[in-house]
């Protein structure tokens, strides 16, 4: 895997290798470079989480960063991103996280031969969110004791049309096996999530929510409305109809798991104090990342023969 783009292009046992490996990171495993390797995380769009996790996986890993900020750079001038990532790959980088605000940034780059270091998806536009596909699962994976999803039901609720992370998720889960739901205003729903899931009225959520195993809030994404819809939205009107109250949080099964890639708006997909109660994982959704982005760096750099052991070894 010499680029991780799209989380539905991988292979179920290319994907569970990755979350094996991500555990295994998590459990202690150390990772040796053959030689220095160089690695820049670009980010046209804001982050904290993906950005600081993919910088600390990248320490963690024994990579050198070198710093590059978007807005001071010369793609302000006019230079494609397709030149940058030459750019840096001339001043000798071997991998390049990017995050950027065009679907499919990558498309016509990855096929490139003369692009040759190492390409990671941080979130395109409205396409998919990979590593936060892959965090998200190891997550499940854990709190379920398997890699198969089957006859597990999830739902996930809210901005369903702006989001690269239901986007990629939805097809994730359900290839995997999942029931999937979603629910949240219809206007917002994409019509072809329906390969993937059912779509379920906002008013018959109460009912769904008792055979649900995962309830995976969305962020609203005021940012990527446009400024009509923006100024007539009303945060509270939507917590009462759509979000999710501590009154539908105990309609929920003991067992089941609150989840959000974040971040939250605390009062509006969700209430405040769900946020840190015992069935949510957000925050463990977070720590997860830093190893499964471990895992995604690692085998990007493994098929570039960076990494100094030749057999992978896994760690009980
Ligand atoms: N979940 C997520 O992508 O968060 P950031 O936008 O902070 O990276």
């Amino acid at each position: 895997m010499k680029n991780f783009l799209n989380i539905n292009r991988l292979s179920k046992d290319e994907l569970h290798s990755l979350i094996t490996l991500a555990h295994d990171f998590k459990n202690g495993k150390k990772a040796q470079l053959k030689k220095p390797v160089y690695g820049a995380n670009l980010f046209f769009e804001n982050s904290t989480r993906t950005h600081s996790s993919f910088q600390m996986a990248e320490l963690k890993l024994g990579m050198k960063l070198i710093g590059i900020n978007p807005s001071t750079s010369s793609v302000t001038k006019g230079e494609s991103l397709s030149d940058t990532i030459k750019t840096l790959q001339a001043i000798g980088v071997d991998v390049v996280v990017i995050r950027h605000p065009k679907t499919g940034w990558y498309q016509g780059i990855d096929t490139d031969p003369r692009v040759r270091l190492s390409l990671v998806n941080a979130g395109d536009g409205h396409g998919q969110h990979p590593s936060q596909s892959l965090l998200d699962l190891m997550t499940i994976t854990e709190e379920f004791g398997r890699f198969n999803l089957n006859g597990l039901n999830i739902g996930i609720f809210g901005d369903l049309s702006h989001s690269r992370v239901a986007r990629s998720n939805a097809q994730l889960f359900f290839d995997l096996g999942a029931n999937v739901y979603f629910s949240g205003p219809k206007k917002w729903y994409p019509k072809d999530f329906d390969q993937y899931g059912k779509f379920i009225e906002p008013e018959d959520v109460d009912k769904l929510l008792p055979k649900l195993d995962v309830v995976m809030e969305l962020r609203v994404q005021l940012e990527r409305f446009d400024q009509s819809a923006a100024g007539s939205f009303t945060p509270k009107a939507y917590y009462e109809k759509y979000g999710l109250s501590d009154a539908k949080a105990h309609l929920m099964k003991k067992t089941s798991i609150i989840m959000h890639p974040a971040p939250v708006n605390r009062g509006v997909e969700i209430a405040s104090d769900l946020v840190e109660a015992p069935q949510s994982r957000i925050f463990k959704q977070m720590h997860n990342g830093v190893y499964a982005r471990m895992a995604i760096l690692y085998s990007v750099l493994k098929s570039m023969n960076l990494i100094e052991e030749p057999e992978y070894e896994h760690i009980n």
